[in-house]
């Protein structure tokens, strides 16, 4: 999976990654109090909204909400994380600094499909981001992109994503030139 992610692409193939392959159970169990602060501030308050709406293609689903949450009661149970690390980037002011590590955590999370793992890209732990650099030993420069539980679903069932239609989000020559699918 790690020989996938890092076949992925960089600006100038500069590669000034490290992936941080974390097993250590005192290590996550410190970074999932952390992620669970993180989710209880984002998703904690908006249970009974969630949970009382009806599914719908956008935004969170009562389904995925329970995803979420379940994720975060038990994010310390997954055997492996990936934590891939950008340098150079703790001060960065560029927008698009992501697009030279998120094409290649794709190609983990798609080679961990292909091996039957389940993986999330995840986030939530990010205002911890001092303290984890000081957890992990990171660079002073460097950057934690995402947080990457990995593991064998319990159920062994996978879904296929709901998402938007195609063409309700394709803009032909100027944005908001729509085309009915053919
Ligand atoms: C930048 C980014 C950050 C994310 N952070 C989290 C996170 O912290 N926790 C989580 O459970 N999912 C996280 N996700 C996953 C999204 O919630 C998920 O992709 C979206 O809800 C669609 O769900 P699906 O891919 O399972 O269909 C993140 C996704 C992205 C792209």
């Amino acid at each position: 999976m790690l020989d996938a992610a890092t076949r992925g692409p960089t600006g100038g193939n500069r590669q000034a990654w490290g992936w941080v392959v974390v097993t250590d159970p005192a290590i996550k169990e410190q970074v999932a109090q952390w992620y669970r602060e993180g989710w209880q501030r984002a998703y904690g308050p908006r249970r009974e909204e969630v949970l009382g709406a009806a599914p719908s293609d956008t935004g969170l689903s009562p389904a995925a909400y329970r995803a979420t949450e379940h994720l975060a009661d038990h994010i310390q149970e997954a055997p492996v994380w990936v934590i891939p690390v950008l340098r150079n980037a703790a001060d960065s002011q560029d927008p698009r600094l992501g697009a030279s590590v998120y094409g290649a955590v794709q190609q983990l999370t798609l080679a961990a499909r292909a091996h039957g793992l389940g993986s999330t890209l995840t986030s939530f732990h990010v205002a911890h981001e001092e303290e984890l650099r000081t957890l992990l030993g990171l660079p002073a420069d460097a950057l934690s992109m995402a947080l990457i539980p990995l593991g064998y679903p319990a159920r062994g069932r996978w879904a296929q994503p709901k998402r938007q239609p195609v063409e309700a989000v394709v803009h032909w020559n100027t944005w908001g030139e729509v085309r009915p699918r053919e």
